[in-house]
């Protein structure tokens, strides 16, 4: 089959995605398909419009690749690409619309607020509701963005202004959420609309203090346990959670979804990954590992999955 596979991009997340593409083309590659790579960005919107191939394995993270926009345009091309669609993708990136239809549906969520930071008037008003809100500590993060980025753990009310002001560099909307302390685990979902099953969950134990851009992505960086070390009818709930939140978003092919298990065993869902990252230090491959799939049947696999 004829693939082209975008990756790299001009989100925060370009690096993270550089190596995703990689493992992508590599795969692609060992499987027998005739691929073509393309560092994204818009300056070559052109090389997309006239790509002549039967799929697109969009390879990229975060703004622009994983928000529906270059959904929208491989739809009006009419070419077929792997993954969600636009409005599964639009909404699974905005981490506080996302958490409404989570907690709406009987899924966990951390109590969170949104601020609008575009103004240059937000220091003092915001600052103050923040205070009035949420006891320390909390999270201040994008509401838009991907792998941790501009995200800090409020401990001190003396940091707040610094960590809206880093959130606010990646987008200006920011998010302020409840910290959840617990253990972090993560589920994969693959499969066509209404027929999804989860993977093994996966427990993460960061080197750091979390699971930060370094423990992500650097070797050795996190432990990852699968299948996590949870009871079976948690392990239940997390993968029925999983497999909930992916459909309730309307996403398709695969998803990774996040979750915190807090002090009393509950799972809170963080958020919904519609391209997640498949790095070699990625957690999806990872998990399908655990039940003998190799990175490269799983690349085969969500194309099979996207074209029948
Ligand atoms: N946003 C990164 C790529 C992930 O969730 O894996
Ligand atoms: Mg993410």
């Amino acid at each position: 089959m004829k693939v082209a596979v975008l990756y790299g991009g001009t989100s925060g997340e370009r690096e993270v995605s550089l190596s995703t593409g990689q493992g992508i083309i590599k795969a692609l590659k060992n499987k027998g398909h005739e691929v073509t790579g393309i560092d994204f960005s818009p300056k070559r919107i052109s090389e997309v419009l006239q790509l002549d191939v039967d799929l697109v394995f969009i390879g990229l993270h975060g703004r622009y690749g994983e928000d529906g926009r270059i959904q929208g345009l491989l739809d009006m091309l009419e070419i077929p690409y792997v993954g969600s669609g636009v409005l599964a993708s639009a909404l699974a990136m905005d981490k506080a619309k996302s958490k409404q239809i989570f907690s709406s549906n009987g899924i966990q969520t951390a109590n969170s607020k949104t601020y609008d930071v575009s103004n240059s008037d937000w220091h003092k008003g915001i600052q103050e509701d923040v205070k009035k809100s949420f006891s320390l500590p909390f999270v201040i993060k994008p509401n838009q963005e991907g792998s941790t980025l501009g995200l800090t753990i409020v401990k001190e009310e003396n940091q707040i202004a610094e960590a809206i002001k880093t959130a606010a560099k990646s987008d200006s909307i920011i998010l302020v959420e409840d910290y959840v302390g617990g253990r972090e685990v993560t589920v994969p979902v693959v499969g066509h609309k209404g027929s999804e099953r989860a993977l093994p969950v996966i427990e993460i134990i960061p080197k750091n203090d979390y699971y930060d851009f370094d423990s992500k992505y650097k070797p050795g960086g996190s432990e990852h346990i699968v299948p996590a070390k949870v009871d079976s009818s948690l392990t239940d709930q997390l993968q029925r959670e999983a497999v909930l939140a992916h459909q309730l978003l309307g996403c398709d092919v695969y998803s990774r979804v996040d979750f915190i298990i807090n002090e009393n065993n509950q799972p809170i869902i963080l958020e919904v990954n519609t391209l997640p990252g498949m790095t070699p230090t990625s957690l999806f491959p990872d998990s399908a590992q655990e039940i003998g799939w190799s990175y490269d049947d799983l690349i085969q696999k969500f194309v099979e999955l996207s074209v029948a």
